[in-house]
């Protein structure tokens, strides 16, 4: 089997294990509300949920992408102005480490995907083990930036030691611009947060510490486990 093989496989247990998780939960509510992430892995999940498509209430998006899949898949997509929280959230990450904090944003939904995660009751992070680090930060930290301010805020970045690249041709889905932030060192993730956070003409920077992950769904050769935040 290719690398690419093995990791859309292992992409598919995590999902099929987080909808094995939540299934009790939407057979014993009948107004069950649910929040998505973006991303491959959240695209096998979906699948997984169409087929409690008539069960479900409906479902808070995180992008325009995952909008599009669950329509296609017949789930009802819910504004999050009109709810007030959400007993879940699944989404992928870049990248988590053990005390699961995550990375995020490779695919440009960050910022949508902090203010849905922030509603919910439980994160749940599926993942695939080549997500799995010691240390946040080989994976380049994106952040979402009012065009404006790319240069001042690409300044800024360099001074803590990273090696700025704007994303190109990427548009957000709130219209602005992605800095990917290579070669950061880490070691504070939730001081770097609310750090990045304060330069102004930041929106939203991929370091999810403040609302890290409650639940950790890994899939490995070995077979999938299901974590909780200790
Ligand atoms: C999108 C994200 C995704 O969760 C992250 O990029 C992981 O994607 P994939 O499941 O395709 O590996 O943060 O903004």
């Amino acid at each position: 089997m290719n690398i690419d093989t093995r990791q859309i496989n292992l992409k598919q247990e995590a999902s099929r294990a987080a909808m094995n998780f939540i299934t009790p939960y939407i057979l014993e509510n009948n107004n069950f509300l649910i929040g998505v992430g973006t991303g491959s892995t959240v695209d096998f999940f979906i699948d997984e949920l169409s087929c409690f498509s008539c069960s479900i209430a409906g479902a808070v998006a995180s992008s325009d992408r995952t909008k599009s899949k669950l329509s296609s898949c017949g789930i009802k997509v819910i504004e999050l102005n009109s709810i007030d929280h959400l007993p879940f959230y699944v989404d992928g990450a870049d990248e988590i480490d053990e005390s699961f904090c995550m990375i995020k944003g490779g695919g440009g939904a960050l910022t949508r995907e902090k203010i849905v995660s922030s509603v919910a009751d439980k994160f749940i992070c599926i993942v695939d083990e080549s997500k799995l680090v010691n240390r946040l930060g080989s994976f380049p930290l994106p952040i979402e930036v009012i065009p404006m301010a790319v240069n001042s805020i690409s300044r800024r970045l360099t001074l803590l030691g990273g090696k700025v690249v704007l994303r190109d041709g990427f548009i957000t889905d709130n219209g602005n611009v992605i800095i990917d932030v290579h070669n950061l060192y880490i070691q504070d993730q939730l001081s770097l947060e609310k750090e990045i956070n304060n330069f102004p003409g930041v929106v939203t920077n991929g370091l999810f510490a403040i609302n890290r992950a409650d639940i950790l769904i890994l899939a490995a050769d070995e077979g999938v486990q299901l974590i909780h935040r200790y």
